[in-house]
């Protein structure tokens, strides 16, 4: 057919859309990794160390050898060999935590020590379970606390995130301050469990290796096992359409490693997947912190001083570090500024992004000691924070290309009703309930990262989008319908997106809050090279019309500024004294967050984010059990999250923050949503905590027990 002069389409960015394939997910019709069908399909199934520290002495693989199905046991004396010395995505230094079967030394609890392949799943968990594996036992240790001696500063994000920043005179500004917070606060070690478990099929199919997986970035995966395997990144194909849940945990891990190694050996295609307590030792988690915050003050509130310290557990893998005391250096200017953020290396499994790395323990420490402050000043917690308000970067000293927090806190305050809001804490009750609010800031950096993208016109009128972006349930793929339908001024049913297959070419991965900005970029770029292609009555060959974009020069081009979403977080809770019990009963978050693409699911991001703060507050905390060295009841039943009977009426709000004036660079003005709604949650509730009975709780989760 011939093209026609597009209609004056409706902006489809900016209303709300339901998902493009939430139909085939609700109805069973889309695939995730552990469903896709494979002929010769055998199963690989991990055999996890049962001591926390020590070193294989010898795995029995004989007798397992021989029982029904098994098809091989793959372990650290017959495992491909693999390079671990290269510079990996974003710079990050490779991390050995998925290089398994390459030693015989046990690192911590659950650590791979061998991979059972068989027909079947039950043939290979059977055969696993009966491996026996004899250990030389090493002594452990995993115990952490914030004064442990062999605590040190280390850089974290390849660097781009500096162990220590520090400014002016501490001692001097604190002495000269009229008011003064000097406490610690502690967030427990946490888990994500995304709704689908991690899982990966590997396969060669004549000379190429296939990996059907679940993932945050296709590209990701293909350079990693490129660089593990010495392998052409031409010759992996990593396709990943349809991922439950991702929270910063599916990157690259052991089993999909695991996988290709079998599959390689057994040449077979091999799929591994992990269970649920699995995950609690592979998939990565938060650490726990602790967290030391002095501030400074003038009796205006004017911060004279401020110094935070985190120091978080990491593994001796790989020193993941949860960078807590990062916040500040966006958030809070003082005339002395100190920030820290130290790691203990311990026997345990190596920790790793989770939904707001550093900014969701860090903030719960800043917002809740800014609280305190607020209260010692006789300050409005607000105006606290506004009379704080920072001109340039803190840290950077760079401008900031916009800064929504005024704004968010205006909007907040007046929807919910903060003006009538008495300061004094503990005065209001409600039959047996203490009631109170409490609001906290929030912020997440808005980055951007190179990514190509590829558009195709149709002979049919249609237009395809291929880009190996990941959908890991944040509506991704209708954001980019959306986007490619606007870019190309065509409503967005013309519009077919293609995601989550590496052979579509580099692209960001979704994490930071960084994938639906990074992706609109390429996206639009294409969009506009094929309409300037597209001539009214041109004719579309049957193969369609083609172009592809490349962004790197785009963003390497970006002017360097503060770029950042903002919220301001509020809460209202009871408190039972009686029982200790604390129930949320709204919550409320205002965000400036740049072009919210589709508010359908920016508010189930927002709220989702608030909803796992809320969780954060109230419930969740993995215990590790200093004799055997792991989690104590490494399962859904006993790590407690937020069920619906928790989740309180909630409302996520945003204010207009898409003027691409404030930003020329970035016309686009799309920024991340994905973590900001968790930051500032936690110490919102806190507070809250605070204001409805008197008293501050500087320990998560805020347990009945330590209410009472
Ligand atoms: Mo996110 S923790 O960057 O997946």
């Amino acid at each position: 057919m011939t093209t026609t002069a597009p209609p004056a389409a409706v902006r489809a960015v900016g209303t709300g859309h339901v998902r493009v394939e939430g139909r085939d997910k609700v109805t069973g019709a889309a695939r995730y990794a552990g469903d896709v069908p494979f002929s010769e399909l055998a199963y690989g199934w991990l055999v996890l160390s049962t001591v926390a520290r020590g070193r294989v002495r010898d795995i029995a693989s004989g007798p397992v050898l021989d029982m029904p199905g098994v098809i091989a046991v793959l372990d650290h004396r017959n495992a491909p060999h693999l390079n671990t010395d290269y510079v990996g995505l974003m710079g990050l230094r490779p991390d050995p935590t998925c290089a398994v079967f390459q030693h015989d030394t046990v690192p911590h609890l659950g650590w791979p020590v061998a991979l059972v392949v068989a027909e079947t799943p039950e043939q290979a968990r059977e055969a696993a379970e009966a491996l026996a594996v004899d250990y030389e036992i090493l002594p452990h240790a995993v115990e952490f606390t914030g004064d442990h001696p062999d605590s040190e500063p280390v850089d974290a994000l390849g660097g781009h995130a500096p162990g220590v920043t520090d400014k002016g005179d501490l001692a001097a500004e604190l002495a000269a301050s009229a008011a003064v917070v000097d406490e610690e606060y502690t967030t427990p070690e946490e888990h994500h469990h995304p709704m689908e478990p991690h899982a990966a099929t590997a396969r060669w199919d004549d000379g190429r290796l296939e990996l059907v997986d679940s993932n945050q970035g296709t590209s990701w995966v293909v350079g990693e096992l490129a660089n593990l395997f010495s392998l052409d990144p031409a010759a992996i194909h990593v396709r990943s359409e349809h991922v439950g849940g991702g929270f910063g945990s599916k990157g690259v891990r052991a089993h999909q490693v695991a996988a290709v190694m079998a599959a390689s050996l057994t040449r077979r295609p091999v799929r591994v997947a992990l269970t649920r307590a699995q995950m609690f030792a592979l998939a990565g988690y938060r650490s726990a912190t602790v967290q030391r915050v002095r501030l400074g003050a003038d009796a205006d509130g004017r911060l004279r001083a401020l110094d935070h310290r985190s120091v978080s557990r990491t593994a001796t893998v790989y020193d993941f570090v949860e960078a807590s005391a990062g916040v500040a250096r966006v958030m809070y200017d003082a005339d002395a500024h100190h920030t820290e953020n130290r790691v203990v290396r311990l026997d345990v499994p190596t920790p790793t992004f989770m939904r707001a790395p550093g900014e969701a323990p860090g903030s719960f420490a800043m917002e809740a000691a800014l609280d305190e402050l607020a209260e010692k000043c006789g300050i409005d917690p607000i105006e606290l924070r506004l009379r704080n308000e920072p001109e340039t970067g803190p840290v950077s000293g760079l401008p900031f290309a916009h800064r929504g927090l005024r704004a968010c806190f205006e909007e907040g305050a007046r929807r919910f009703g903060w003006a009538r809001r008495d300061p004094r804490p503990g005065v209001r009750r409600e039959g047996r309930w203490l009631l109170g609010t409490g609001t906290a800031a929030a912020s997440f950096p808005a980055g951007a990262a190179p990514s190509t993208a590829a558009i195709t016109a149709e002979a049919d009128g249609r237009f395809t989008v291929r880009i190996s972006a990941a959908d890991i349930g944040t509506g991704a793929r209708t954001a980019l319908t959306l986007v490619a339908a606007d870019a190309l001024d065509v409503p967005p049913e013309r519009v077919t997106v293609r995601i989550g297959d590496s052979d579509f070419g580099f692209a960001m991965i979704a994490g930071g809050s960084m994938g639906t900005r990074s992706w609109s970029l390429a996206v639009v770029a294409a969009a506009r090279e094929l309409r300037e292609r597209l001539v009214p009555g041109m004719a579309i060959p049957a193969e369609g019309i083609t172009v592809r974009s490349d962004t790197t020069a785009q963003i390497a081009a970006l002017t360097a500024k503060e770029r950042h979403s903002y919220g301001a977080q509020f809460a209202e809770v009871a408190v039972d004294p009686g029982t200790g019990e604390v129930r949320v009963r709204r919550m409320l978050g205002v965000f400036a967050a740049g072009r919210i693409v589709n508010p359908l699911t920016a508010r189930g991001q927002l709220t989702g984010g608030m909803i796992w703060g809320l969780s954060m507050a109230l419930h969740e905390e993995a215990v590790r059990d200093p004799a055997f060295g792991g989690p104590v009841g490494a399962d859904l039943a006993h790590y407690h999250v937020a069920t619906h009977a928790d989740v309180p009426a909630i409302e996520a709000h945003w204010v207009p923050d898409n003027d691409s004036d404030a930003d020329p660079d970035d016309p686009l003005g799309i920024r991340g949503i994905g973590e900001v709604g968790i930051v500032g949650a936690a110490a919102a509730i806190a507070n809250a905590v605070w204001h409805a009975t008197g008293v501050r709780h500087r320990a998560l989760p805020i347990r009945p027990d330590r209410v009472l």
